[in-house]
C-alpha cells in the first residue's frame, strides 16, 4: 500500500467530508450524552500544506485555498468547517496546516466522548499517535479499520459515529466497505455512519448504494462532482454516504452545496446533489 493522505489534503473530497463530520459532530454534542466516534481509515491527522508532497499535485491549492477567500459569504452549514481552518493558520502567512478526520473529532471530544482512530500502515499509525497525544479521550488504533467495525460496535455508549474512508488502491474495497457497514448497522441499528467514496464511474457508485443497508433511520447520498468523472487521471467526483443521519441535515446539505459547486467547479460537469436511497421510516 502506497498510499499517503498529504497528497490529497485538502482537496474538493476532504472538504466535503469534513464539512459534514463537523455537521455531525455538532449534532452529536447538542446532547449531554456520551458518544462514541469510530474513524476506520484515519490517515495521519494533521497535514502541512507547504510540504512537497502537497504542493506538487496542487490538489490543496484546487481546494481548500480556493474556497477560504469566499468565507464571509459561506452558506451557515459550512461556516464552522472554514472557521476552523481559519482559526488553525491565523499566525500564518499563507494557508498552511490542513486538519485530517481524527484531529477534527478529537478536538470536539468532551469528557464523556471517545475516539478511536484506526490505520493500518505503521508511518501513518505514528504520525496519528503523535496527533492525538494531547487528546486523552482519543486513541489510535494500529490494525485494520473494516475489522474494527464489527469488534467495536455497539459501544457502550449506544450513540455514535462511523466514518469509514477508505483510500480505494484495492478494486474490493466499495465491497468491503458495503460488507463492513451491513455487520455495523446489524449490530448497532441506531449508530450514524458517513461512509466516503470516489465516482469514476457512476454505475459502480450506484451498485455500491444498492448494496448497503437501510436503516430506520434511512439513507442518504451526497455525489459531488467538481467536472465529468473519468476512469483515468485524477478525481473529479465523490460520494458521502449518510446511514441514520439526523434530521434536517439533508435539507441542509442541500441547500449549501450550490454555493460549493461555485467556488469549486473545475469543468462543466460540476454539479452536486443528495438523495435519500431510502427514506426515514
Ligand atoms: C483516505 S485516507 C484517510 C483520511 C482521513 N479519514 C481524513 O479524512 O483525514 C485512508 C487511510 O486509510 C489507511 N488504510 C488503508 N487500509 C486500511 C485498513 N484496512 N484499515 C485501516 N486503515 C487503512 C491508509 O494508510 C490511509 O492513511
Amino acid at each position: 500500500m502506497n498510499y499517503r493522505h498529504a497528497y490529497h489534503a485538502g482537496n474538493f473530497a476532504d472538504i466535503l467530508k469534513h464539512w459534514i463530520l463537523l455537521r455531525l459532530l455538532d449534532r452529536l454534542t447538542a446532547k449531554a450524552k456520551p458518544f462514541f466516534v469510530l474513524d476506520s481509515h484515519a490517515g495521519g491527522g494533521f497535514y502541512d500544506l507547504a510540504r512537497e508532497a502537497t504542493i506538487r499535485t496542487g490538489e490543496a491549492a484546487r481546494g481548500i485555498a480556493r474556497l477560504l477567500p469566499h468565507a464571509a459569504g459561506a452558506p451557515e452549514s459550512l461556516r464552522p468547517y472554514l472557521e476552523v481552518i481559519a482559526t488553525l493558520n491565523a499566525d500564518e502567512p499563507a494557508l498552511r496546516w490542513y486538519p485530517g478526520s481524527p484531529y477534527l473529532t478529537a478536538t470536539h471530544l468532551r469528557e464523556c466522548d471517545r475516539l478511536i482512530a484506526c490505520d493500518l500502515q505503521s508511518g501513518e499509525g505514528a504520525v496519528l499517535r503523535e496527533t492525538l497525544k494531547p487528546f486523552p479521550r482519543a486513541k489510535a488504533h494500529m490494525g485494520d479499520g473494516y475489522a474494527a467495525v464489527p469488534s467495536m460496535l455497539p459501544p457502550p455508549e449506544r450513540r455514535g459515529l462511523t466514518l469509514i474512508d477508505p483510500p480505494f488502491e484495492r478494486r474490493d474495497d466499495y465491497d468491503r466497505m458495503a460488507r463492513a457497514t451491513k455487520i455495523g448497522v446489524t449490530q448497532f441499528a441506531t449508530g450514524l455512519f458517513a461512509l466516503w467514496y470516489p465516482i469514476k464511474d457512476r454505475a459502480r457508485a450506484v451498485r455500491f448504494l444498492d448494496a448497503l443497508p437501510r436503516p430506520a433511520g434511512g439513507l442518504a447520498a451526497i455525489d459531488f462532482a467538481i467536472d465529468h468523472p473519468t476512469a483515468e487521471g485524477g478525481l473529479k467526483a465523490c460520494g458521502l454516504a449518510l446511514l441514520n443521519p439526523p434530521f434536517g441535515l439533508v435539507d441542509e446539505i442541500a441547500e449549501s452545496l450550490p454555493w460549493l459547486v461555485e467556488h469549486l467547479r473545475e469543468g462543466e460537469g460540476a454539479t452536486a446533489h443528495i438523495d435519500w436511497i431510502s427514506r426515514p421510516e
